[in-house]
């Protein structure tokens, strides 16, 4: 069992909100000014992963008060709670124990009563055997020729972690192409098809319940779309498998069990892709470079489980993000990697965030009386400066920033890479410091301008500075780090539920327009006039189906 504390009843909080004061009148500049160790003082690492989190509000007051504050939530005994396989997913009865996936010790995890390793390294033990025969050409088409293409039919986590992970690991890429359909709009799929060949195509039907609408209604438009080649249902074995919970589903739509990569109702859907979910994965990148992404995400495993709330990096990305969501209260954070193979990284987060945080209901059933999970968004760098950085620079709200980037290029061209670095290191120097009035009115004095037009302009071109951010280095994106990158922020993920005593690993927020679709996809036959919604939805439904 979770504690069940109201983190705004701790004496930490009350502290930090007096503390707050305090530094809500310093500027990040004055910080560093006064204290040139801050960097020293303020920054981590992780094997070859530095995390610098100096160019944040902070001193180290702020800092032992939050630690103060997750001590006081008891966040210790919820991890441990989590790594033993407590039922700590408590509205579904369920273990969270997406860490099982990637453990690489000998010890055994328990899930009543049973040790689960056994049943996770078969399931690895198939689908490497699985991946291998397909990337060497050994496993054959029903025309027998040699998978070329691979489509992963998914949605929600049966797709954002492997389209993520993929893309990031482009450079890693076997001879297979993987595709990934999620959208129902059949444009996805009609498109993702149009150039494949379906004695050459491999399908992977990935989810977690196997009855998500979506999923099935791209699985049967695929299946169809096979079966129309002269293909018969025996063949459908050598082009459809599936990576699911439910064996009676997959058997029902015409898949062998055979052919089913296995998980358990203790992985959540957005932390699957460490299981049978990943099979894409391994098909893409190799099943040893899948093995990697594992021991990197365990090294973050045991790095959170392990260190001391002082060094542990999961901890305090979540503790920055508390003092601000709820002193500051910022209501958005960017995620903005400076690496184009990581251009999925902040929509991946997008539901590993916001899916497992975003509750107003706490851990007692009540209603909270406090904001709990942010808006996360963000595109890569440089991207991001060219589009929406003016906001963020200039703006009136007020947003922390997660800067990403790797030392070494996978494609070290010319001098793009430094030409890239140099404007992380420039974009986050410029959110704390800003551009103060004096600086720009030499500026302008030394463009020429009058002192009329300098009073005129001075304004426009001030930046207050003062926005905080995290930089995190790493030497290079190897699947290792990546998988080490990824679980730290699945924990800090973690920790924020906790302390905003939440209940991160359910979903409930997403099953009342499921509910209401399906009593509206009914509704959409036939030509008579519907009268059953308020006037809104009846109106733009009675027009849908007179323009169709
Ligand atoms: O969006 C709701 C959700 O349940 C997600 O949590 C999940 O990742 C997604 O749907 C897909 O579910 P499944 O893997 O069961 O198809």
């Amino acid at each position: 069992m979770l504690p069940k504390i109201d983190f705004s009843t701790t004496q930490a909080y009350k502290y930090l909100a007096d503390h707050y004061i305090d530094i809500n009148q310093k500027s990040l500049k004055d910080l560093f000014q006064e204290d040139p160790a801050r960097f020293d003082k303020f920054s981590t690492y992780l094997n070859d992963l530095l995390f610098d989190y100096s160019k944040n509000r902070i001193d180290e007051q702020t800092m032992a008060l939050l630690f103060q504050l997750a001590r006081e939530c008891q966040l210790k005994d919820a991890m441990e709670a989590m790594f033993n396989g407590e039922k700590i997913n408590e509205t579904e009865g369920r273990q969270v124990l997406h860490t099982a996936l990637r453990n690489q010790s000998e010890n055994p995890v328990m899930v009543d009563g049973q040790d689960v390793m056994p049943e996770v390294r078969a399931v690895l033990d198939r689908m490497k055997a699985f991946s291998e025969r397909v990337i060497s050409g050994e496993w054959k088409g029903f025309t027998g020729r040699e998978i070329s293409d691979v489509v992963n039919i998914g949605i929600g986590g049966s797709d954002l972690g492997p389209v993520m992970v993929t893309e990031a690991l482009k450079s890693y890429k076997t001879r297979l192409n993987v595709h990934f359909v999620s959208n129902v709009d059949g444009t996805h799929i009609a498109e993702t098809l149009k150039n494949l060949n379906p004695e050459t195509t491999l399908f992977l039907i990935a989810s977690k319940t196997f009855t998500t609408q979506e999923t099935m209604a791209n699985a049967n438009s695929a299946k169809e779309w096979f079966l129309k080649t002269g293909a018969d249902q025996t063949d459908v074995a050598k082009h459809f498998a599936a990576l699911s919970t439910n064996a009676k589903g997959v058997s029902e739509f015409g898949i062998d069990t055979k052919n089913m990569f296995e998980f358990w109702d203790w992985v959540g859907g957005r932390y699957s892709l460490w299981s049978a979910i990943g099979l894409s994965i391994c098909l893409s990148i190799g099943f040893d470079n899948f093995q990697s992404l594992l021991a990197g995400a365990y090294e973050a495993d045991e790095h959170f489980r392990n260190t001391e709330f002082e060094e542990n990096i999961p901890v305090i990305m979540a503790l920055l993000g508390i003092w601000y969501n709820n002193f500051f209260d910022a209501e958005s954070h960017a995620i903005l990697p400076y690496d184009q193979y990581l251009h999925r990284f902040a929509a991946y987060f997008q539901q590993g965030d916001m899916e497992s945080n975003g509750k107003y209901i706490d851990r007692n059933g009540n209603r909270v009386d406090y904001q709990t999970g942010p808006i996360i968004w963000g595109e890569p760098g440089t991207n991001g400066q060219h589009a929406f950085y003016q906001l963020i620079h200039q703006g009136t709200k007020f947003i922390p920033c997660d800067f990403i980037a790797a030392a070494n290029s996978h494609n070290p061209l010319g001098n793009h890479q430094q030409l890239l670095l140099s404007n992380f290191f420039a974009q986050t120097e410029a959110l704390m410091n800003g551009k103060s009035e004096e600086t720009v009115v030499a500026e302008l004095q030394k463009a020429g301008k009058s002192p009329e037009e300098i009073e005129v302009l001075k304004n426009f071109k001030v930046f207050e500075g003062n926005r905080p951010t995290n930089s995190i280095l790493i030497k290079s994106i190897t699947p290792k780090a990546l998988g080490s990158l990824i679980a730290l922020y699945e924990h800090k993920i973690f920790v924020q539920g906790i302390i905003w005593n939440i209940f991160s690993f359910d979903q409930w927020g997403v099953e009342l327009g499921k509910q209401l679709a399906n009593q509206i996809l009914p509704e959409l036959k036939g030509n008579e006039d519907i009268q059953s919604h308020d006037s809104s939805t009846n109106g733009l439904i009675n027009q849908y189906k007179a323009w169709r």
